[in-house]
């Protein structure tokens, strides 16, 4: 299968009334957000993307590796200069995940999304958002919206630590995709669910959410400021929180930054 994700193929899968403009494909980087900070700051406009056939360096979030090898996922990052306040930019990870469960689904997968910023099929981990922002006084300079979506991975080229609880699309349905055929469902969908967005806050997606929320009603060890504790998710509410009851908790408390370290399958 012809797998090629170069700049014409990928300028192919710009379609016109959605904001992604420039893209840059590299064969190898270190990782594409770094390259998508650095050209925000050197003034590359809203809707910047960039892409990469594989990351040296690729961030995951807390600090994490992401693996990245060459010919076999997506590696990319969206530069968004978005006129909403710094406190709403962290939202923007949320938008991405329901546009990354759109493509996913849109190519034939069964998504879910494990908040804050996962992408999960059939139970493991296929995907994830990474979200870095810039802001002065005045607001929000620029936020990237780095995406990293298992495409092509087998089961082997797996490091052993991540076999078991990592997946890819092809592990899942058993067969290849084309990387560019889910790069333009994903852009397709992250232009249309950034429009909806701007125009109506998280809670016009909560839909796209809601029917894919991979911890709904599970039991979870969540790791916030302030500690960790094992309690039940409830969901997320219009804001974008999580809804977690704490165990012996006397009621639902909203979690607006923090990270899942197990659950209860
Ligand atoms: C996570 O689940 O921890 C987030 C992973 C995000 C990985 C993507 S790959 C493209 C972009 N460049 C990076 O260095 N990281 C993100």
């Amino acid at each position: 299968m012809e797998d090629r994700l170069g700049e014409e193929e990928v300028r192919e899968a710009l379609r016109p009334g959605l904001p992604w403009t420039d893209p840059v494909c590299l064969a190898v980087t270190d990782s594409t957000n770094r390259v998508a900070m650095e050209m925000a700051e050197n003034g590359a406009p809203h809707g910047t993307v960039v892409v990469a056939d594989a990351q040296t360096a690729g961030r995951g979030r807390m600090g994490r590796r992401w693996v990245s090898p060459a010919g076999k996922n997506l590696y990319v990052s969206l530069l968004l200069r978005p006129s909403v306040p710094a406190v709403d930019a962290p939202l923007l990870a949320l938008v991405a995940g329901v546009a990354l469960a759109d493509a996913v689904e849109a190519v034939g997968v069964p998504a879910s999304l494990k908040w804050p910023n996962d992408l999960y099929c059939g139970g493991r981990k296929a995907g994830g958002i990474l979200a870095e922002m810039a802001s002065d006084p005045d607001g929000v300079r620029h936020v990237v919206i780095g995406v990293g979506l298992n495409v092509n991975m087998e089961e082997a080229d797996f490091p052993p630590d991540l076999r078991g609880t990592a997946t890819s699309l092809r592990i899942f349905a058993g067969r290849a995709f084309r990387r560019v055929d889910v790069l333009a469902r994903l852009l397709d969908a992250l232009g249309t669910r950034y429009a909806e967005f701007v125009g109506g806050g998280f809670a016009s997606l909560r839909d796209g959410w809601d029917r894919r929320d991979f911890l709904r009603g599970r039991r979870v060890l969540l790791r916030r400021h302030g500690g960790e504790g094992w309690g039940t998710a409830d969901g997320l509410d219009t804001v974008g929180a999580l809804r977690f009851l704490p165990d012996g908790g006397p009621a639902i408390e909203s979690v607006h930054s923090g990270e899942i370290l197990d659950f209860r399958r």
